[in-house]
């Protein structure tokens, strides 16, 4: 653990339990998609409101104080701290519960960028079908949002996993394949909802790369 780290979780600690403490931080950081070895002080604002929510369930810490504590850890920089840039949403995806994490941190990042609700879900759809696919068909993968940094009301997402790739790309893209379990959206309604659509695909893995308009 950096310095960083030890530090927040001292304060952290000072309410609850180091294990919750520990805890706490690291699922803030992984929502974020902040390894904990890269976090920085300057990352605080950011994860700020999931140590308030997850230290009120812990043991109903008032959330202001929290607040004002971790922010003195923040060196003070004599000027209004500008909003934290967008930093990459990562997200583990293994099981059923993972596609849950990953729609609501795409309904996140859809508030951040102000996106209503009807373009917000179409960005769920589309990060739940992919998510969906690497549950069903690799042993894991994980997929990544952002906003496009030259149209932030553009929302991209790419999925990546370790399966065995999908050979019949072109048939199931064509609209001719129609598959024995599935009855969703799948890859091709994700098209459907994209703006720009692609697959990387081989033996040792697929990558999608998708950007929807919000
Ligand atoms: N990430 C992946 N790795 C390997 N194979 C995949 C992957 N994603 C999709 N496939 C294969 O491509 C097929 C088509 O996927 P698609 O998502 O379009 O439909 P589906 O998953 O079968 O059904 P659904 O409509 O429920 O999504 C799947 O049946 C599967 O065989
Ligand atoms: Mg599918």
């Amino acid at each position: 653990m950096n310095q960083a780290h030890s530090r927040v979780v001292a304060v952290l600690s000072k309410h609850v339990s180091r294990l919750n403490a520990e805890g706490a931080l690291g699922a803030a950081l992984r929502r974020r998609g902040i390894a904990s070895t890269d976090m920085r002080l300057d990352h605080v604002p950011q994860i700020l409101p999931d140590l308030q929510r997850a230290l009120k369930l812990f043991g109903s810490v008032d959330p202001t104080r929290l607040r004002d504590e971790l922010m003195s850890l923040t060196p003070p920089t004599g000027r209004t701290v500008p909003p934290p840039a967008p930093t990459v949403r990562r997200i583990e995806i293994r099981s059923e519960d993972d596609i849950v994490v990953a729609r609501s941190a795409t309904r996140e990042l859809c508030e951040e960028i102000g996106a209503g609700s009807f373009a917000t879900q179409r960005v769920a759809t589309v990060v739940a079908e992919l998510a969906r696919n690497i549950v069903s068909y690799t042993p894991g993968g994980t997929i990544e949002l952002e906003p496009k940094a030259k149209d932030r009301r553009i929302v991209c997402i790419r999925a990546r996993d370790r399966g065995r790739g999908i050979p019949n790309l072109q048939e199931i893209m064509s609209g001719r394949y129609r598959s024995a379990t599935g009855l969703g959206l799948g890859l091709l309604g994700t098209k459907r909802l994209s703006e720009s659509f692609a697959v990387k695909t081989g033996p040792s893995g697929t990558e999608v790369d998708v950007q929807v308009r919000t």
